[in-house]
């Protein structure tokens, strides 16, 4: 069976268990504090396990985009040197929300894998949860009773809370578990060894494969468990080692989920995978593993960044480039020729790569280049540190330490240099340093939030915001939180009328008011679908009634800005072209700002052009008309493809004229673009790989922009006593250019003259001839220059050259060439580290010129002194 229809067979299955089967949410998570990535099937349905959503359907099954290299679970470490860990990887689940339970779901589990997949019974374990006498937990006799139907019962292993109770982060729903996993040993290996002992234990052939978590718990900050309002089932089982085991293959790596990336490797490299535990064979698994993630995360919206969920794209990255680069011999981009044969691959499940394949083939490419040029540098600074470490024989923690933080060298390339070179490292004193810049992170991203404290049960809580600005209504639960030492309040309202954070919309200000007590809202931002206001303190009667009033300009002007930003997206797509897509926006109150990738500058023309579509659509006065519909129905109708929202969610499409304008969108805004006033560009720039950034201003604000050139224009006029003022400014310039030519003719002539009437005062002082002056010029090079010129005077000479300009102690040594060798003098030396302190400043050059500059010029005496001391 090939792996497509290995998958195919599972979702068939559990729909025929009427399960509705949905497509994998994106694997880059917005709106939760907690995750940065989805990190297991079950991540996108938090909602419902706690309560805080409805669920769409009560039996969901799916294949999921997961990701594990950040929080709780990560693998990172592990990928590529073994042969069952993955960076990104599917997981296969099957969903219960307050529907079936264990009999159910150990009863199907044992009939897919033993009746549809027909994997043999005696390969199978099954562990169940022991129980925990601290956490209050019994023994699992439900499931063990359930499990006794199908297998006998020294199969049944039983296991402790670090297996068998699964959580999913230090907070969140959690329960006992009940795993599969697989013996894949030989039958002569069986019968010496008993699998039994091989569970659990890190075993490369005894493995894993599917988890039945029996979800009954919500884990709290405070770390006591709290009963769900409903209990659940949440299964995964790992894709990749599934088609593994069917396959009868002993590495996930030799399955065809992996073979045709790595036969485009062997390709690429002219290498052959040759299976084993050598440093080429795991470049081989690395790169054909970290290609998934980083593709992905890039064509589910996330660009390989500096912080956040972007910078843990960019070090998987980075990692693929090093194993290539130093193990496979390959130094120039190699992943980005990688991505046809994975969106090919992959273009019936996970279509999203294949739609962008440009676009994301690019952005790799470019980060690539952009690493192998910081690796190139690095390996510049290494020869630097062999070289001043040539005595010490040890490059320090410090060093290694900067080698792997600024150039992204891992110790391992750090180790494996400096052996070829007979040097140590002190890897101690890198441990130390790693630990104090991760120390330092946690401190500065830490945020640490108390349990909320309950005041009244809602299960869902509603914006109305969209047509509302002013309500009553009550506070359903707040707690406190702290990050980076300030503490804040966040307060839930059952109604609200504040937009929170999303879409690039910033979150409504505004005020809530107790009684007669106002407490102000600072920022309104979104924590999954949960809207939680951000206050300073709490009112005295929390309980009263309150009325909750947004700031109404700034979410007037907010609304501008993004009614205008579709007006724009728009514009740019009938101009520069369908590829035209959004990767980012911000909207708020003063500007508008967007970002599309696009892989060229967008010209003066392109955008002049941009503007006058967007202020004809304003003129026309159109309406904006919004709908809300289930995901579904708003892609059947023709609205524009965004990758960002998952299966279940309900979307606003937005219309400005349907010939024109249709997008999906939560965002605000206005009844119509007459409104938005007038648009104007200020600015384009580039942001990332073939991503542009275009800056807007739209209403009062593009009026003052308009109205502040013309008063400049008005100044100018006036000033330059002209009709055209562009015209007389250029004419200006050419005179200036003109002008200063002329007079550094004349200063040529006047400092060839002071060359030759100060090569008189030159002394003999220990058998060379020495000149120290201080002179009066214009500049450094000036006064370089006088130095320079000596030698047509001098033989045999050391001439130093004082000056004060403008207030900068300024120096010039210059050496004759022949004096310089034979008395091992050295100009740019002598600056260095006689000079440049004294004057307090820097400087340098060659052996027979150097120049410095500085701050104090009451050393210049000295400086003359000092030099005619050292001769
Ligand atoms: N959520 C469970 C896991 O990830 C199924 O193992």
């Amino acid at each position: 069976m090939t792996s497509s229809e290995i998958r195919q067979q599972f979702l068939d299955f559990f729909k025929s268990k009427e399960h509705t089967i949905v497509p994998s949410a994106p694997i880059v998570v917005k709106n939760d504090p907690t995750l940065l990535f989805i990190n297991s099937g079950m991540a996108p349905f938090k909602d419902y396990f706690l309560g805080n959503k409805p669920a769409p359907h009560k039996r969901i099954a799916d294949t999921q985009k997961c990701l594990r290299v950040s929080g709780k679970h990560n693998d990172l470490e592990e990928v590529g040197v073994d042969t069952y860990h993955h960076t990104m990887f599917e997981m296969l689940g099957n969903w219960s929300f307050g529907d079936y339970f264990k009999k159910e779901a150990i009863a199907w589990s044992w009939e897919l894998l033993t009746e549809v997949y027909k994997l043999d019974k005696d390969k199978l374990y099954v562990t169940v949860f022991e129980g925990d006498e601290k956490e209050g937990l019994s023994f699992d006799q439900e499931a063990y009773d359930e499990w006794k139907k199908y297998i006998a019962e020294d199969r049944i292993l039983k296991g402790n809370k670090k297996d068998n109770f699964w959580e999913m982060g230090d907070t969140g729903p959690c329960g006992p578990c009940s795993e599969i996993h697989v013996d894949c040993r030989s039958e002569e290996e069986r019968k010496t060894v008993n699998g039994a002992d091989l569970v659990n234990a890190d075993h490369p052939q005894v493995i894993e494969i599917w988890n039945n978590v029996f979800m009954e718990f919500n884990r709290l900050k405070d770390g006591s468990l709290q009963k769900l309002p409903a209990q659940h089932v949440d299964t995964g089982m790992g894709f990749e080692r599934l088609v593994r085991v069917l396959q009868s293959k002993q590495s996930n790596y030799d399955t065809d989920v992996f073979t045709g990336t790595i036969a485009a490797i062997e390709k690429i490299t002219k290498q052959t995978y040759d299976r084993s535990d050598s440093k080429e064979a795991v470049a081989f698994r690395v790169l054909s593993d970290h290609i998934r993630a980083i593709s992905f995360t890039i064509a589910d919206g996330q660009l390989p960044s500096n912080t956040g969920a972007g910078y843990v794209i960019r070090r998987i990255l980075r990692r693929a480039v090093r194993y290539y680069y130093s193990y496979l011999g390959y130094k120039s981009p190699l992943l980005f020729q990688l991505i046809p044969t994975i969106a090919a691959q992959f273009e019936q499940v996970f279509p999203e790569l294949k739609q962008q394949e440009d676009f994301v083939t690019k952005v790799i490419r470019e980060e690539e280049d952009a690493f192998l040029r910081t690796l190139e540098k690095g390996l510049k600074k290494m020869d630097d540190i062999i070289e001043k470490e040539k005595n010490s024989k040890l490059i320090g923690g410090k060093e290694a330490f900067e080698l792997y933080d600024t150039y992204g060298f891992p110790l391992d390339l750090t180790r494996l240099i400096a052996v070829e070179n007979e040097l140590n490292v002190d890897e101690k004193g890198f441990e130390a340093e790693m630990l104090e810049q991760k120390n330092r992170s946690r401190k500065a991203t830490a945020i640490d939030a108390e349990d909320w404290t309950v005041l009244k049960d809602a299960a869902k809580t509603s914006f109305v915001g969209y047509d509302d600005l002013n309500i009553m209504t009550q506070v359903v639960k707040y707690r406190k939180v702290t990050a980076k030492n300030k503490e804040q309040f966040q307060i839930v309202l059952e109604a609200t009328p504040f937009y929170a954070e999303s879409g690039g919309q910033v979150g409504d200000r505004g005020v809530l008011v107790f009684g007669t007590e106002e407490i102000e809202v600072t920022d309104t931002k979104k924590e999954n679908d949960l809207i939680i206001h951000f206050a300073d303190k709490l009112p005295a009667d929390i309980n009263a009634e309150v009325n909750a009033k947004v700031d109404f300009e700034k979410r007037l002007f907010t609304m501008y800005n993004h009614t205008a930003t579709h007006l724009l997206h728009a514009a740019l797509k009938q101009v520069l072209g369908a590829h035209v897509n959004q990767k980012g926006s911000l909207v708020n109150e003063d500007i508008l700002r967007f970002d599309v990738s696009h892989f060229a500058k967008v010209t003066d023309e392109e955008l002049k052009l941009v503007m006058a579509i967007v202020n004809q659509k304003i003129r026309e006065n159109i309406p904006v008309v919004i709908k809300e519909m289930p995901k579904e129905e708003a892609l059947k109708s023709g609205a524009m493809a965004l990758f960002g929202e998952k299966y279940g969610d309900t979307v606003r499409v937005v219309t400005i004229d349907p010939e024109f304008s249709v997008e999906l969108c939560g965002g605000t805004h206005v009844g119509y673009t007459g409104m938005l006033g007038s648009f104007v560009i200020t600015a384009e720039s580039a942001v990332a790989a073939g991503v542009r950034r275009i800056e807007a201003l739209t209403g009062g604000a593009a009026f003052r922009y308009f109205a502040d050139r013309v008063e400049q224009t008005k100044v100018l006029v006036e000033l330059l006593k002209t009709k055209d003022p562009i015209k007389t400014i250029e004419k200006l310039l050419e005179d200036k250019a003109a002008l200063e030519k002329k007079v550094e003719a004349y200063e040529a002539k006047e400092l060839a003259l002071v060359a030759k009437a100060l090569a008189s005062k030159a002394e003999e002082v220990n058998g060379v001839q020495y000149l120290g002056q201080h002179i009066e010029v214009s500049s450094l090079d000036a006064l370089k220059k006088v130095a320079f010129d000596m030698k047509l005077h001098l033989k045999n000479y050391l001439v130093v050259l004082t000056a004060n300009i403008g207030g900068k102690a300024s120096v010039a040594i210059a050496i004759e060439d022949a004096l310089a060798t034979a008395k091992d003098l050295d100009a740019g030396k002598i600056i260095k580290q006689h000079i440049a302190p004294l004057i307090k400043g820097g400087g340098g050059g060659q052996k027979a010129l150097a120049t410095a500059g500085g701050q104090d010029v009451s050393q210049l005496n000295e400086v003359l002194a000092v030099v005619k001391s050292l001769l």
